[in-house]
């Protein structure tokens, strides 16, 4: 049957990545009895019906250190937990993937460290990834690989079974090679992530970023989407294809809940409880250096300087969610943004209105959506940022066509979300009019941008995006020789 496998059984379809999509639980009636929770996000649900329908699993941490944690099924997925010592999640997962690779792919924002423990570490961790796939995989399974904790998991796969047909993407960016170039083990990570017969990005210039650093520390040759990688003696040994899919959310899912009466609800009483301001704007961050919350802080606090938003007509609500603590870029992080939004509040709030709501928690997407619902504007203005999800959950939730967007151009949704108010968040001045322009938007130019945003994101869904990374990874390979 298809609901309990045994653990020893072999899977055709297998997803990789750094945490398992279940989260522990305490509370007992959300659960099914067995202690876990699925985890929200788009990600889970775009596969999920893969790892229940077909043969499949998921490898991944489960968040515990030190813990071992058998494999085990939670409702009708299988899951393959890897176990990670304390020393491993600090020298691999707090030290390379997140104060190396982390800044490094997003710009150098904070300064990346180089220390070749964590690098030890990171190749380590990797290739207990790698073994536990190689021990669950029926013969010539498809294993799609997840993010930039483990590139090095495609070549280890590729070495030891060449029957598997091996997908990566990488949800984050991937530098340009005067960037990359810094990272001591360059040639390590674009030979790891050469093994696989298909690397998706976000963008097309992040596609284009990595098929560029695989021709220069490489020396593989680039044609069209493809990369040919050579052996000792210059032959062609194997293709990888390289090629933009940028990914999306789970849009019947935060439709509904955006019709949801007692969403609805909870929207007006949300703007009830702020003293019914003419504008809500809203920001949703991980506190992440890469979000640019404190170019927008800046922005919004030289517009109230400036009289243009005043502090009875307009509240900004900041939802930062806890992120990566004991890394030490997002303690000061957490002080810095701390100070300025007390800083800014101390200024211009009265006893009646408040200037900047921040909310250091993270809220179930029920409580996000209710949020959306409530804010006429959103403002995203990340530095740097893979995706951004959180644009295209906010577009969604507009059922009404309106509401207003500013985004970043440095956001990967930015390709998609052409009508928003696309900005450059290092430009304060552009910046602050955009969000003044995105305040004052009349009602029928703000319908016609979000008529446009919603349909993109409606017609392209998570789902629409694995199937078609799925579909490309089955494409039998022509080499391109042009
Ligand atoms: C980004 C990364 C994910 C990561 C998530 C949360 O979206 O692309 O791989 O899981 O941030 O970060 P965390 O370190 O908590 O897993």
């Amino acid at each position: 049957s298809r609901t309990k496998k045994p653990t020893a059984s072999k899977f055709e379809f297998m997803v990789v990545s750094n945490r398992l999509p279940v989260d522990r639980c305490s509370d007992a009636d959300d659960d099914g009895g067995d202690g876990w929770r699925r985890s929200p996000g788009g990600l889970v649900t775009a596969l999920a019906p893969m790892m229940t329908k077909s043969d499949g699993a998921w490898v991944g941490w489960h968040g515990a250190p030190d813990e071992t944690v058998r494999p085990f099924s939670h409702e009708g997925m299988d899951l393959v937990p890897v176990q990670l010592s304390s020393h491993e999640v600090e020298l691999y997962y707090e030290g390379f993937s997140n104060a190396t690779i982390w800044p490094l792919y997003h710009d150098v924002i904070a300064p990346p460290e180089f220390h070749r423990t964590w690098w030890d570490s990171y190749r380590t961790v990797n290739k207990k990834f790698a073994d536990a796939v190689i021990r669950h995989a029926a013969d010539g399974a498809t294993v799609w690989v997840q993010d930039y904790q483990l590139q090095l998991v495609p070549r280890l796969l590729r070495e030891a079974r060449p029957d598997l047909k091996i997908g990566f993407f990488n949800h984050i960016p991937f530098p340009p090679p005067e960037i990359f170039a810094q990272l001591p083990w360059r040639r390590e990570i674009i030979d790891g992530l050469l093994g696989a017969d298909l690397l998706g990005f976000q963008r097309p210039s992040d596609a284009g970023n990595f098929m560029r650093s695989a021709r220069r520390f490489l020396g593989a040759s680039v044609k069209q989407q493809q990369v040919h990688v050579k052996g000792p003696d210059g032959e062609v040994t194997h293709i990888a294809r390289a090629q933009a899919f940028p990914i999306s959310i789970d849009v019947d899912q935060i439709r509904e809940l955006a019709s949801n009466p007692e969403i609805i609800e909870r929207a007006k009483q949300i703007r009830k409880d702020l003293g019914d301001p003419k504008t809500i704007l809203l920001g949703v961050d991980r506190l992440d250096y890469t979000k640019g919350i404190g170019h927008r802080l800046k922005a919004f606090e030289e517009l109230l300087a400036d009289g243009q938003i005043k502090v009875e007509d307009a509240t900004l609500i900041q939802v930062a969610s806890p992120s990566r603590e004991r890394v030490e870029q997002y303690r000061l992080l957490r002080e810095e943004i701390e100070g300025t939004v007390g800083h800014i509040n101390g200024t211009y709030d009265t006893i009646q209105n408040t200037a900047v709501r921040y909310l250091h928690h993270s809220y179930p997407v029920e409580e996000m959506v209710a949020l959306y619902l409530a804010a006429d504007v959103m403002l995203v203005t990340a530095l740097r940022d893979g995706m951004n999800l959180v644009a295209k959950e906010y577009v969604t939730a507009r059922s009404e066509d309106d509401g207003a967007l500013v985004l970043s151009e440095f956001a990967g949704a930015a390709d998609q979300l052409k009508q928003a108010f696309l900005i450059n968040p290092h430009d304060i001045d552009g910046l602050k009019s955009a969000i003044l322009r995105a305040v004052n938007l009349p009602p029928k130019e703000a319908r016609r941008r979000m008529k446009l945003m919603r349909k993109q994101i409606l017609d392209h869904d998570v789902d629409y995006w694995s199937a078609a990374f799925l579909a490309a990874l089955e494409e039998k390979v022509v080499r391109d020789d042009s």
